[in-house]
């Protein structure tokens, strides 16, 4: 089932399947990395600044501290002509099923510009011998874990809408996964996907910019979280401070200069790992979206 709203829930999270965390990292290299054309407002004024060998210090700092937290971290090749590739949270959403079997879904990409993105993830995923079939034709467009995020712990999914992802995905999902889905209505632009204004941290807590939903989706977030952080404006707005990415629940890594953020994430008891994306932020990505987490 799909949810949009608190009182249409006929489910608990306690009834929900525990999920143990992903344990695996994928990047992909970002020597193809430019912005190249505008499908999003950061990308406005950017085309063509983009210092390559410094997003390739930030794409390699930020590899070393998923290292250093005890991550394997699998590289994959970025691709000429594929300068959004580099977001590699974005061309699959990873699973591991209620049997224990791992598979992706293949996204299909809004912009035609990163459509071919998704064939090198699924060849990727395909090796490895994941189930990677897409979701079926009349789903417009479904982006991956840009829109798509596993409630931490638990055998649920957040589903955000209204810019990339067609709501029609979510019904694919929720047959195909089994998982109840709680979709999300997206209202500004700048926070175009789901994971630019939300970020779970652990199975009672998330850190969100409210501006980004409705009504609605601000009650779902806080029925099923009891603990909400809200990043101020500017932070959400221009360091992308909800794109951050805790992967172990206790520690937080996040765009340098979100101060207020990350006085906010210490004072709940989770540690905050700055590190600098600037070249990233020029597309309108920062931390979530530069890594995918799987089974
Ligand atoms: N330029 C990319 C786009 O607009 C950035 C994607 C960032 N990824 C993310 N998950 N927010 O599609």
């Amino acid at each position: 089932m799909v949810y949009s709203r608190v009182s249409a829930l006929d489910f608990t999270l306690g009834e929900c399947p525990k999920l143990p965390p992903p344990k695996r990292v994928l990047m992909t290299t970002p020597e193809h990395f430019e912005v190249a054309y505008v499908i999003n407002p950061h990308m406005e004024g950017h085309i063509g600044a983009v210092d390559r060998d410094e997003a390739r210090r930030q794409w390699t700092a930020l590899r070393k501290t998923y290292l250093a937290l005890g991550f394997d971290v699998q590289v994959l090749e970025g691709r000429p002509g594929l300068p959004d590739m580099v977001f590699c949270a974005n061309q699959t959403l990873p699973y591991l099923d209620a049997d224990g079997r791992r598979g992706v879904v293949l996204s299909r990409m809004h912009a035609p510009q990163r459509r071919d993105e998704v064939a090198h993830f699924a060849t990727f995923f395909h090796d490895l011998g994941y189930d990677t079939r897409p979701l079926p034709e009349h789903v417009r467009a479904f982006e991956g874990m840009g829109d798509a995020l596993w409630h931490p712990g638990r055998a649920l999914l957040w589903g955000g809408y209204g810019f990339r992802t067609d709501p029609q995905a979510y019904e694919a999902l929720t047959a195909r996964l089994g998982v109840p889905v709680l979709a999300l209505r997206l209202e500004d632009p700048d926070f175009y996907h789901l994971d630019t204004c939300l970020c779970v941290l652990d199975e009672t807590t998330a850190l969100i910019y409210p501006g980004a939903f409705d009504a609605d989706g601000l009650r779902l977030l806080a029925h099923f979280f009891p603990r909400l952080l809200e990043a101020p404006e500017d932070e959400a707005r221009r360091r992308l401070a909800c794109n951050a990415h805790s992967p172990d629940g206790r520690r937080v890594i996040i765009q340098r200069g979100n101060a207020h953020t990350c006085r906010m994430l210490a004072e709940a008891g989770f540690t905050p790992l700055e590190v600098e994306t600037s070249e990233f932020l020029k597309a309108g990505g920062s931390v979530f979206c530069m890594k995918l987490m799987f089974w």
